[in-house]
């Protein structure tokens, strides 16, 4: 019998990266999708050298709605067993002064692109009565923002759509999981200029591993957990957010500068 799929956005480094070798050591074949496409065959060629498996790399910018629709019929034509719709990135900066180009950019990539992508994976999974979908969020997807209000009202997009489809795939044994990392290091905080030597622990930020991530994530998703936010400090995190009146968020947060938390 053939191998399950698993289609992975943004595979060439971090989150991506370590679903991809995941899935590959669950003996999955994959479909692995970015833009740097040397990296992107580097993983491929160490998932079929280390795990034996099947992996196509495809070149797609999230941004573009023609290479979404190509990637949405790669989707329905192989049938994939499992979609991770984890490529993303941050914008730091206030709302009026970045470009609209660039927020649009972010609602392309998180939502857009998850939402079209989604919808091409569940018609198959539903006939099969079978698949998993695990939509990479954040922490912030829970955190209002100053200088960050695409990035979480994106992310907290991902959170209500992926929880709504849980509920309503559940009954097909689809498992549909909202990913909500907090710090983790990847390439994701060096392309906003926050170099490696800053990704330290500090206040009330912990930083982790790509691979204790995805560990987790694909813990949960065994468990059948709608939304999965790793780590110990980031789930006490939201808890205390969760439980302080929305006002004192909003008179607090707006004190804590970048550089209290990297
Ligand atoms: N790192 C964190 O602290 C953190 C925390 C919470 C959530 N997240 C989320 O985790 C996910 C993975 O990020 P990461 O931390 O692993 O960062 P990363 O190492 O920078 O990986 C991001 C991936 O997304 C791809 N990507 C970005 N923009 C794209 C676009 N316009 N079109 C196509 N692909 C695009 C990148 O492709 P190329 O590199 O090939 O361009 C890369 O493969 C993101 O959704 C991010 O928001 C990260």
């Amino acid at each position: 019998m053939a191998n399950p799929i698993a289609l992975i956005t943004g595979a060439t480094s971090g989150i991506g990266a370590a679903f991809a070798e995941a899935y590959a050591s669950r003996g999955h074949d994959l479909i692995l999708t970015g833009r740097r496409m040397d990296k992107l065959n580097a993983i491929a060629q160490r998932c079929r050298d280390r795990f034996k498996v099947m992996v196509e790399t495809v070149s797609a910018e999230l941004t573009n709605g023609q290479d979404v629709a190509a990637l949405a019929e790669k989707i329905k034509s192989s049938a994939v067993d499992v979609l991770v719709n984890n490529a993303g990135f941050g914008k730091l900066g206030p709302f009026s002064e970045n470009a609209i180009e660039s927020q649009i950019a972010m609602l392309d990539v998180h939502a857009r692109a998850t939402v079209v992508l989604t919808h091409a994976a569940v018609g198959r999974m539903k006939e099969r009565r079978s698949g998993a979908i695990v939509n990479v969020a954040s922490i912030a997807g829970f955190l209002p923002m100053p200088s960050g209000a695409m990035y979480s009202s994106t992310k907290s997009f991902l959170v209500i759509f992926t929880e709504s489809l849980s509920m309503e795939l559940r009954p097909f044994n689809i498992r549909v999981q909202a990913l909500c990392p907090g710090f983790t290091h990847t390439d994701f905080h060096e392309k906003i200029d926050i170099p490696r030597e800053r990704q330290k622990n500090k206040g009330v930020s912990r930083w982790m591993e790509p691979g204790e991530v995805v560990a987790c994530s694909l813990r949960a998703l065994d468990r059948g957990k709608a939304v999965c936010v790793p780590g110990f400090w980031n789930r006490a995190l939201l808890t205390a957010v969760k439980l302080a009146p929305r006002w004192l968020y909003h008179a607090l947060f707006p004190h804590f500068s970048r550089d209290d938390l990297v």
